[in-house]
């Protein structure tokens, strides 16, 4: 087991890439704090991680908001005694506000993503670099996405333009950081059939007549597979990326195997984008 006794935080790890990624963190020995919106969603993760043998603790709520990061750092420190892993999840396309007007909307739509995608992350980090610097160590794991790496033109601006900071601060916070012995790397997932592709890929067939009466699921794997034109191209391996992958890349990152990778972003896309 490469993480045992490590003690990990995971944003947003109720369902989905969050979800995977506690998992496979937990199968590798660590004891993990699982935040995520919902109560029910955290604890039933928390639930499947006690049945592998590991400790966990659930602290629900919005992670953007600092009350809740306190929560979630000083909950982890006092049920735990220390840190070792923080994953910030966190991310997606937000909810959507009630708002009239075009501009309003664009100002709307840029600081949900902003707040959801980068500041959480940030103030994150800041709550928990004093304990990494003091204890000497630490390890953190940002996910971004490829459409942080390239621009497409199915991806919204927003998302992209803010995923792409996302990398950079990754890199800045490397350049801080490195000297107190703490690793800090992201994750560029690819496409993962999570609920968010799946509100989007059902949207997708209800209301584009091009395709009309396929089923969702069959959508997103000729999507995956670069069947429709101009939306992915086509992936090298031509499969989909499952949360395991992700979680998987997050324990090669924060693990004694990569204790001299720092700054870096791992596509892990199936090969569509190469750096
Ligand atoms: N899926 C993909 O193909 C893909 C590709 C590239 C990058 N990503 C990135 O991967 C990350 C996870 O995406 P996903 O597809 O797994 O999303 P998802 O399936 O939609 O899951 C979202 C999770 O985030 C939690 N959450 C949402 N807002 C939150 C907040 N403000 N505070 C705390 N928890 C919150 C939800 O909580 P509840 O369950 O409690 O409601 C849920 O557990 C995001 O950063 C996303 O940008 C995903």
């Amino acid at each position: 087991m490469k993480l045992k006794d490590k003690v990990a935080i995971v944003t947003a790890g109720g369902r989905g890439i969050g979800r995977g990624i506690a998992l496979c963190l937990a199968e590798e020995g660590a004891d993990v704090v699982v935040n995520s919106f919902h109560q029910e969603t955290a604890a039933s993760v928390a639930q499947e991680i006690k049945a592998m043998g590991r400790r966990s603790l659930v602290v629900p709520g919005d992670v953007t908001q600092i009350p809740v990061i306190n929560q979630v750092v000083q909950g982890a420190l006092k049920t735990f005694g220390k840190i070792d892993v923080l994953v910030n999840n966190v991310g997606g396309g937000g909810r959507p506000k009630e708002v009239t007007g075009m501009l309003e909307q664009a100002a709307a739509e840029w600081d949900g993503i902003f707040a959801l995608n980068l500041r959480a992350t940030v103030l994150m980090c800041r709550a928990i670099a004093p304990y990494f610097i003091k204890q000497k160590s630490g390890k953190i794991v940002n996910i971004a996405s490829m459409a942080g790496r390239f621009s497409s033109r199915a991806t919204p601006a927003s998302y992209g333009s803010v995923k792409a900071g996302l990398i950079r601060y990754t890199q800045y916070l490397a350049d801080e950081l490195g000297p107190h012995n703490i690793n800090v790397n992201t994750v560029c997932p690819g496409l993962v059939y999570t609920d968010a592709w799946v509100t989007g890929a059902k949207r997708m067939v209800e209301t584009r007549p091009e395709y009309k009466g396929m089923d969702s699921r069959e959508w997103f794997i000729a999507l995956n597979q670069g069947k429709f034109p101009n939306i992915v191209g086509f992936t090298p391996l031509m499969r989909e990326q499952t949360p395991e992958d992700m979680g998987r890349a997050v324990v090669f990152l924060v693990s004694e195997d990569a204790k001299n990778i720092t700054g870096q972003a791992l596509n892990v896309d199936g090969g569509k984008f190469k750096n």
